[in-house]
């Protein structure tokens, strides 16, 4: 056994893996993980495989494909106009990453020193968590507040703007917004964009501003919003993008930061020192297909609007699904992304007792299934989601596990359906839930 190795994240797998290996072991349909139901565009990989077939198949500019930094000034400059009206500079204003995932780790660990403090609401996607712990910074959370909609059928997630405000400090590093959010759904309204960036500016105007957008072609009923276009923005303001979201090719792994030159550079810096490359046929195909998005597809505008009309439906047709499938939920309201979070505490009494006392939980040892040690008493959402998978057949994820230690006993009545499905997977969803 080796002994004293440092630690710098928690000894504790993360929840989705779990949940993915007791979905498999019970053959359950798998809504807990936001693979994206439908597959890639077929001019996408068309353009794979010319682009392997070309002979991309080696190391490229450490910032990122040329090819496809011009495309993506191309692509995101409209966009950008209002903070900058000009285009985006390719060279200095655009870093390719491997997926957002490593935009988020470049821009984190590079920004925050031991003990500068990360500010972000919750739930959270877990990831800023972990980065911000490998960087040594220290990871501060204000917890979304629910409150009932206007007719009271359903549960909205609301910024609590006292503790913003009080929690904001010259020991604000950054600030973390996800915009749509996982995994509330929340998008970001203008006005609030307004409110955070006048809190910012009277209480941390040192303060960065990470904004996680991965899913900002999927806004269900308003426009998406961008953090970096209001005001002085985008001086302080690294936006974050994944071209596996927008293209459905999740497992590509490409994904794009824009920000202004010293930010980029300093991301850059990271990148080069960790990852280097990523790639590259990968890069060179989205690329060549940025400007085909914007071609009638399957009947829609674009691709991007045919994907947004198909988990748009989903998301209706799964929290409809869900509400009349004789458990009691109470549905939140979910404005754009993948998921869409449902309240299950009046489920608890269906719930046997041998799902929610601590240290019955099975611990396969074969697997990665494992027993977790809860301390007097097993989430509501844990016992539900482990009952739903091996005795319904359905994996969801518990809401918890998007909570810091503190707020998991407080927020644990959540949990999440992935909805970015084609038809097919709502069809087998509702015949199960109807069984
Ligand atoms: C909010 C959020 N940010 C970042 C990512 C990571 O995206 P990528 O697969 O491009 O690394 C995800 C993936 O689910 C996400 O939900």
């Amino acid at each position: 056994m080796y002994k004293n190795l440092p630690k710098k994240l928690d000894n504790m797998l993360h929840i989705w893996s779990e949940f993915n290996m007791l979905s498999l072991k019970y053959n359950a349909l798998n809504l807990a993980h936001g693979t994206p139901g439908i597959d890639a565009p077929p001019f996408l990989i068309e353009n794979m495989v010319k682009a392997v077939r070309e002979g991309n198949n080696q190391y490229t500019a450490v910032q990122g494909h040329p090819e496809l930094r011009e495309a993506l000034s191309k692509f995101y400059s409209p966009r950008f106009k209002p903070a900058i009206n000009r285009d985006l500079d390719p060279n200095t204003e655009i870093l390719v990453t491997v997926g957002a995932s490593s935009a988020l780790n470049n821009a984190i660990v590079n920004l925050v020193d031991h003990g500068e403090e990360i500010l972000t609401f919750e739930p959270f996607y877990p990831n800023y968590m972990s980065i911000t712990k490998l960087g040594r910074g220290k990871f501060r959370t204000i917890p979304l507040k629910t409150s009932p909609t206007e007719d009271g059928s359903a549960l909205n997630f609301e910024y609590d703007w006292d503790t913003f405000e009080e929690s904001l400090g010259p020991q604000t590093k950054v600030v973390l917004l996800t915009n749509p959010h996982n995994p509330t759904g929340k998008c970001l309204r203008k006005e609030e964009i307004e409110r955070i960036t006048e809190l910012l500016e009277e209480k941390a105007p040192q303060a960065y501003v990470i904004s996680d957008d991965v899913y900002d072609f999927l806004t269900y009923d308003q426009d998406y919003e961008m953090f970096a276009n209001v005001g002085d923005n985008w001086k302080k303001t690294i936006t974050i993008y994944s071209g596996g979201k927008l293209m459905n090719c999740t497992g590509w792994k490409v994904g794009f930061l824009i920000a202004p030159p010293d930010l980029t550079r300093e991301a850059a810096l990271m990148h080069e020192s960790s990852i280097f490359n990523l790639n590259v046929p990968g890069q060179v195909a989205i690329a060549r297909s940025l400007d085909l998005l914007n071609q009638p597809f399957e009947g829609y505008n674009s691709y991007p609007e045919y994907v947004r009309s198909t988990f748009a439906k989903s998301k209706d047709d799964m929290v409809d699904i869900f509400m009349n499938s004789g458990i009691p939920f109470t549905p939140t309201v979910c404005e754009g992304g993948y998921f869409v979070l449902l309240d299950a505490s009046a489920a608890r009494s269906l719930i046997p007792d041998q799902f929610l006392t601590p240290g019955n939980y099975e611990d396969d040892k074969d697997t990665l299934v494992i027993q977790r040690e809860f301390k007097n008493k097993v989430p509501l959402d844990y016992a539900f989601a482990r009952w739903f998978c091996i005795n319904k057949g359905i994996t969801i994820m518990p809401g918890s596990s998007f909570c810091i230690e503190k707020e998991k006993d407080m927020i644990d009545n959540f949990i999440r359906v992935a909805i970015c499905k084609p038809e097919s997977i709502v069809q087998q969803t509702r015949q199960i839930l109807s069984q």
